[in-house]
């Protein structure tokens, strides 16, 4: 899509029911809902489509559109040939991730850069799923933001490469594009370091739930293994090594590196003193740069306060204070960070880190920020007025460790739950609670999902706190605000249950809450 075509909705064509086998839906079932549609009478029955005929450059989205297909039972071949086919087209001046959709009686066209052609087959998949046709008529889609992101917990409790490529499946599906990747806490070290093999061996040992549990972790071939896989899916994988806090599981493994921590958070700080803890860190994330092509990498930066009271013992971290002049442990934090983000610019990388960092101005152009402080909005405010590139991610309504509904109990509250609405809704219906509007946002790159798993020890807790929320998620991030329209995106997701119901996901049903009771939390295993 062209920057001189205007996106418009088409007022009232978003009029959706659910299909029945042989009725054309009046909407094409597409969630996220488009942000451009005319659409004409009449769709097309898409078994009358045989081949798929794609741009040189398109080849690899040619071949997973076939995939899908055939997962859906449509044999359709690759290449020219005789027969009605789905072009694709590649458009180098397209906007970003934007596609146009044209349907006409005897070819369907798609076309866009790379990532916009991945969405274009997004949506007409998604309108064969729901009624086997396509409708005549022109999609012009694009983004809202450019940042439309989950993050995974995988510290606390591991689900391994099948289930993260699932959800891979399912984000890409719902155009999603960020997979931030929690690989490090103090449960848990989730990542094989070469130069320090022990922290998988070692600090992969034991779950939130049980501290016995052998380790578990990715190797690197893994981890490439899933990134080629995402990155084929147009989703950027961004690795966090949280740090200088939530250390535990590294230093149980490599103890001279400890800074301490305190009652409830043992060993929970990396010791910001010793010089050999920068080295140690910088080996690490030299390792985790070379596996990741994103630009970024989050080294957390959260909540190191329920450790550093230790750092005022330390003689390290005191030594550390006289030389370079630092008032207090703050001030030592803050020497740290200023000190990885240094580091990760030698690598060619950006810093991603919690609003927590804020106070310590790290370098703007090298610096994301995640607010995820919901009851702190002038976090937000300052990390807006001094306009870092910021990612929104407010506990409320953005946290799916959040229950989602009020007869749930396993799971976080905090006057309230974050429910489906809620997500939705977001960011628009906030704007005037943080005392901000549309305009003071032109720094926020997007918006993201966050699930901590300390209470999901399974793949059925897994799905049931992702879905449907991971829905509305979607559609928050990719749909214009005036586009939205809780009504007709819970009657667009009404089919999606029939899908999740036969990958075998065990969803919350919003529709009927009693439908698919909460599954048990895990029982905690204490040492
Ligand atoms: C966080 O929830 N500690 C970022």
């Amino acid at each position: 899509m062209r920057k001189t075509l205007l996106i418009t909705l088409v007022a009232g064509l978003f009029v959706c029911c659910a299909p029945k086998a042989a009725e054309i839906p009046q909407t094409p079932g597409v969630i996220p809902q488009p942000n451009g549609i005319e659409i004409k009478e009449g769709s097309v029955s898409f078994d009358r489509f045989g081949r798929i005929v794609a741009d040189a450059q398109l080849l690899a989205e040619a071949q997973l559109l076939q995939e899908s297909l055939s997962r859906m039972g449509y044999e359709l071949e690759l290449g020219k040939g005789r027969g009605k086919a789905v072009k694709l087209v590649y458009d180098p001046e397209s906007d970003a991730e934007s596609y146009e959709l044209l349907v006409k009686a005897n070819s369907i066209e798609i076309r866009g850069d790379a990532p916009g052609v991945f969405y274009g087959c997004q949506t007409l998949l998604q309108q064969v799923y729901t009624s086997g046709q396509v409708r005549l008529g022109d999609i012009e889609d694009g983004p809202r933001y450019g940042w439309r992101g989950f993050m995974l917990d995988e510290a606390r409790h591991f689900f391994g490469k099948q289930e993260v490529m699932k959800l891979l499946d399912m984000m890409a599906y719902l155009k999603l594009n960020k997979f931030h990747w929690h690989l490090t806490d103090a449960q848990g070290w989730r990542i094989e370091i070469k130069a320090y093999p022990e922290l998988a061996l070692t600090g992969g040992i034991g779950t939130h739930s049980d501290p016995y549990t052998e380790a578990q972790y990715y190797t690197q071939d893994e981890i490439r293994e899933i990134v080629a896989y995402a990155a084929a899916r147009h989703i950027e994988v961004i690795p966090e090594i949280d740090m200088p806090g939530h250390a535990s599981a590294a230093n149980r493994a490599y103890p001279e590196f400890n800074g301490g921590g305190s009652g409830q958070f043992p060993d929970f700080t990396f010791n910001v003193g010793k010089e050999g803890t920068y080295a140690y860190l910088t080996t690490i994330l030299k390792e985790v740069a070379s596996l990741f092509p994103s630009q970024y990498i989050h080294i957390g930066g959260d909540e190191v306060f329920y450790g550093s009271e230790a750092w005022k013992k330390d003689p390290d971290v005191k030594a550390l204070m006289r030389r370079e002049g630092l008032p207090d442990i703050k001030a030592a934090e803050g020497y740290f960070i200023h000190r990885i983000c240094d580091t990760l610019k030698t690598m060619g990388k950006q810093m991603i880190a919690w609003d927590d960092v804020l106070g310590f101005e790290p370098d703007r152009a090298q610096s994301v920020i995640c607010w995820w402080r919901h009851d702190r909005p002038q976090t937000l405010v300052q990390s807006l007025d001094k306009e870092y590139r910021t990612i929104l991610c407010p506990r409320k309504p953005m946290y799916y460790d959040f229950i989602q509904h009020s007869s749930h109990s396993c799971g976080r509250t905090w006057d309230g739950f974050c429910p489906l609405e809620d997500v939705y809704a977001f960011p628009d219906a906030w704007y005037e609670g943080w005392g901000l509007e549309e305009d003071d946002m032109d720094t926020v790159l997007g918006i993201q999902s966050n699930l901590w798993t300390e209470l999901v020890h399974n793949t059925d807790r897994l799905y049931f706190m992702i879905y449907p929320r991971l829905f509305a998620l979607a559609e928050a991030a990719w749909t214009e605000a005036g586009n939205k329209d809780y009504g007709s995106f819970a009657r667009r997701l009404d089919p999606y249950y029939g899908l999740m119901d036969k990958l075998g996901i065990y969803y919350f049903d919003a529709r009927e809450p009693s439908a698919h009771s909460e599954p048990a939390g895990p029982v905690i295993i204490k040492r």
